[in-house]
């Protein structure tokens, strides 16, 4: 609860971020991190690893962009920092530590940015290219199913769904390089003998991936209500001058 607190106090938030609930979700998305630090390692290993990899296979090297950037658990900063003259973190909201590495390296600017129209009601994308041009790389990690604002409450049947489209076309529609990192099923274990399944890309198909693996979002002691919750995760590249996603 302090560290949530903690977290929330020192946020830089774009317009909108706080009263969407997106803010908040990041501040337990960190208290989280903490509390479960064991279970996530070797997804987030796995996440920086398949980013670093991306950065490899991008031979112009002037501008990265981090879209969705936030606590920067998944994300190799510091060697994306080494790889590009300038990286772009694009979040509608930054932690200080984000903030801190940010200055730190010299070259990388957090920027505030709404991916989703600040007041639309239902809410729509917001397309990243109106604030950065000239990327040579641009990486999402752990965003897409992030994007549906939480405190979001228009009854109408199908804008997440047109939301998270829209979002994963604008990734794949430009000339850089794109390295998707996405979730594609949630698997709920319990309590007892019960599972269920829920589907965090609201009937978006995510692209082909080069790897898989699983997430142990909520490991065992986690939930109160003893259940136990499983991210299936993909991992997918597009490289510059290729019409489609790899795989
Ligand atoms: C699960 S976190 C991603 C983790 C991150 N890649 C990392 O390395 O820690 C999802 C991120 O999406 C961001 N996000 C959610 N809605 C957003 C929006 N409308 N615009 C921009 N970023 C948003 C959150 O602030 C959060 O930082």
């Amino acid at each position: 609860m302090i560290i949530e607190a903690l977290a929330f106090a020192t946020q830089r938030a774009a317009p909108g971020a706080r009263t969407t609930g997106v803010a908040a979700e990041q501040a337990a998305i960190i208290a989280r991190y903490i509390r479960c630090r064991r279970a996530w390692l070797p997804h987030l290993a796995r996440c920086r690893a398949f980013v670093q990899s991306a950065v490899a296979r991008t031979r112009q090297r002037r501008r990265a962009v981090v879209l969705g950037s936030g606590p920067l658990l998944d994300i190799p900063l510091a060697a994306i920092s080494a790889a590009f003259d300038e990286v772009i973190l694009v979040d509608a909201v930054h932690p200080l530590h984000a903030r801190l590495a940010a200055r730190r390296l010299g070259n990388v600017v957090a920027l505030p940015f709404s991916l989703v129209a600040h007041g639309a009601s239902p809410p729509t994308y917001r397309s990243w290219r109106h604030a950065v041009a000239g990327a040579d790389i641009v990486v999402a990690s752990m965003l897409l199913s992030q994007l549906p604002p939480p405190r979001a409450t228009d009854p109408r049947a199908g804008w997440r769904h047109a939301l998270v489209a829209d979002a994963l076309a604008d990734l794949g529609a430009g000339g850089e390089a794109a390295c998707l990192v996405t979730e594609t099923a949630c698997v709920i274990h319990g309590p007892g003998e019960g599972r269920s399944e829920e589907d965090p890309l609201h009937g978006v198909f995510a692209p082909p991936a080069l790897e898989r693996w699983q997430w142990a979002l909520a490991p065992p002691g986690e939930r109160g209500d003893g259940a136990e919750v499983v991210l299936q995760v993909s991992a997918c590249l597009r490289l510059p001058g290729e019409g489609a996603w790899l795989g």
